[in-house]
């Protein structure tokens, strides 16, 4: 089965109006000679509208890093989903380690919100993947199995969905696993989702995380049931985020 990759661009809390000089470039880069894979860039909130005017959609689509769960309501400082895919945004970021630790997202949320995606018509970028501890307590494969089953709703899809494994101990530390780590971790996430979504858990895009760079992209991007990347600090930097999609 052939799969598109995808590499998605994590901005987390950087970026200011001044910041669409790296998207012009990175688009003006892809406009010029196209990628072999799909990309997407998740700035902050406050740049999804402005962003997704900018680019139009064409080589470059636009998402967003978090969503609440309800369309709307009394909740002070969230964005819904529809108002993602009202400001252009056509996918969100849930359940990233960075909000499952500081702010106290459980599964159930995390469901939640994928959940609210689907229902406005955007991708769920679904974040998964152990702590240190955890690994070195020889329970990754059990971590990664539970929050697929917590995280991962049944509305999931192979066109709806994006399932990103990204180890804790890795997320902006310039560790990465080993290729063989990778490979374990990305086939039993591969076969959970087969089990649950048969055609849909053959075809859903599974993407690496965690300190992906230009010198390690095309080792990783390579490894079995790897469909992509989230790339967070490279990502900041256009000629560091193309290096990474030109790996692909
Ligand atoms: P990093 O972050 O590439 O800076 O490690 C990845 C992520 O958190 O999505």
């Amino acid at each position: 089965m052939t799969i598109t990759p995808i590499v998605i661009g994590n901005w987390k809390m950087n970026g200011l109006l001044a910041s669409t000089g790296e998207l012009a470039a990175v688009a003006s880069d892809l406009a010029s000679n196209p990628a072999s894979c799909e990309v997407m860039i998740c700035p902050p909130a406050t740049l999804v509208a402005g962003f997704a005017a900018q680019i139009d959609g064409t080589v470059v689509a636009i998402g967003a890093q978090d969503c609440h769960w309800e369309p709307s309501g009394a909740f002070t400082g969230d964005i819904s989903a529809g108002m993602i895919a009202d400001a252009g945004g056509r996918a969100v970021i849930v359940g990233h380690s960075e909000r499952r630790a500081g702010h106290g997202e459980t599964d159930t949320m995390v469901n939640a919100k994928a959940v609210a995606a689907h229902r406005e018509q955007i991708g769920a970028i679904i974040c998964i993947g152990e702590t240190e501890e955890q690994r070195d307590g020889g329970r990754t494969l059990q971590v990664l199995s539970e929050q697929l089953a917590g995280s991962v709703p049944d509305c999931a899809t192979a066109a709806n969905s994006v399932i990103a494994y990204e180890p804790v101990w890795a997320i902006g530390t310039g560790r990465t696993p080993t290729s063989e780590q990778i490979a374990e971790a990305h086939a039993h996430i591969r076969q959970t989702l087969s089990a649950r979504f048969g055609a849909d858990g053959d075809a859903m895009r599974l993407l690496y995380g965690g300190s992906v760079k230009p010198g390690n992209a095309a080792e990783i991007f390579a490894i079995d049931h790897v469909n992509g990347g989230l790339i967070g600090g490279a990502s900041l930097k256009a000629s560091d985020f193309l290096a990474i999609i030109r790996a692909v």
